[in-house]
């Protein structure tokens, strides 16, 4: 049973690395940044605050599975309020044992900002995929513009660094590499680039072939 933790900062390509990583492991995939949005999208709904601690929590105790498979939760305004939500050390706790639960099942690649560090620190890979900031929201502004959303790219630029900034911050279970995981900068690598030296580096660190 294996597990690859795969952590990063915003649009570095973590999503579409850990999803081939998942596919040509034969091993579930997990996006943990998806317990945070739907955690923010219900609290948003509520007329709640995302800072509200109790909402908060009381939202993330009660995600179920259509929660999960919303496709409404990547917009500006939920990204936000998901770097709140996940600042709250309270929630992070409520997400844990689903996250561990599911990755102690049958295996897992997992990607998000804690794994290699406090969700799965014995994991068999831990990979940190990061590339520059103009690289990240250009990459993330095509994705906008793709689904029909105008938006400026220098609006784009200003939100990711601001998320980055809070998500390395904040005190709970701040966005850092683990000691023990290997760096992949995508700067210059397309999504079969690093699927190819991902897939590399995990093949000398396991009896994967
Ligand atoms: O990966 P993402 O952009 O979907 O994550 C949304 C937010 O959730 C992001 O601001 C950081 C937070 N997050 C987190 O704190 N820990 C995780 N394991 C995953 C996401």
């Amino acid at each position: 049973m294996m597990i690859v933790a795969i952590d990063g900062p915003a649009a570095a390509g973590k999503g579409t690395l850990a999803k081939r990583l998942a596919a040509a492991l034969g091993l579930p995939y997990l996006d943990t940044g998806v317990l945070y949005r739907a955690t923010a999208k219900r609290v948003l709904e509520a007329g709640k605050d995302p800072a509200d601690t109790q909402a908060a929590v009381e939202a993330a105790r009660s995600l179920g599975k259509d929660d999960l498979a919303r496709t409404d939760l990547r917009d500006a305004v939920t990204s936000k309020a998901a770097s709140q939500v996940a600042s709250i050390p309270a929630v992070r706790q409520a997400l844990l044992d689903f996250q561990r639960h599911f990755g102690n099942s049958h295996g897992a690649v997992l990607d998000g900002r804690d794994i290699g560090t406090i969700i799965f620190p014995h994991a068999d890979v831990k990979l940190f995929v990061t590339a520059s900031v103009e690289a990240r929201a250009t990459r993330r502004h095509l994705e906008f513009l793709g689904r029909g959303e105008d938006v400026a790219l220098a609006d784009v630029i200003a939100d990711v660094q601001a998320r980055d900034e809070a998500d390395r911050t904040r005190a709970a279970a701040p966005l850092m590499k683990a000691a023990d995981a290997e760096l992949i900068d995508t700067t210059y690598m397309d999504a079969d680039a690093a699927f190819t030296h991902a897939l590399e580096m995990i093949r000398r660190k396991t009896t994967v072939r």
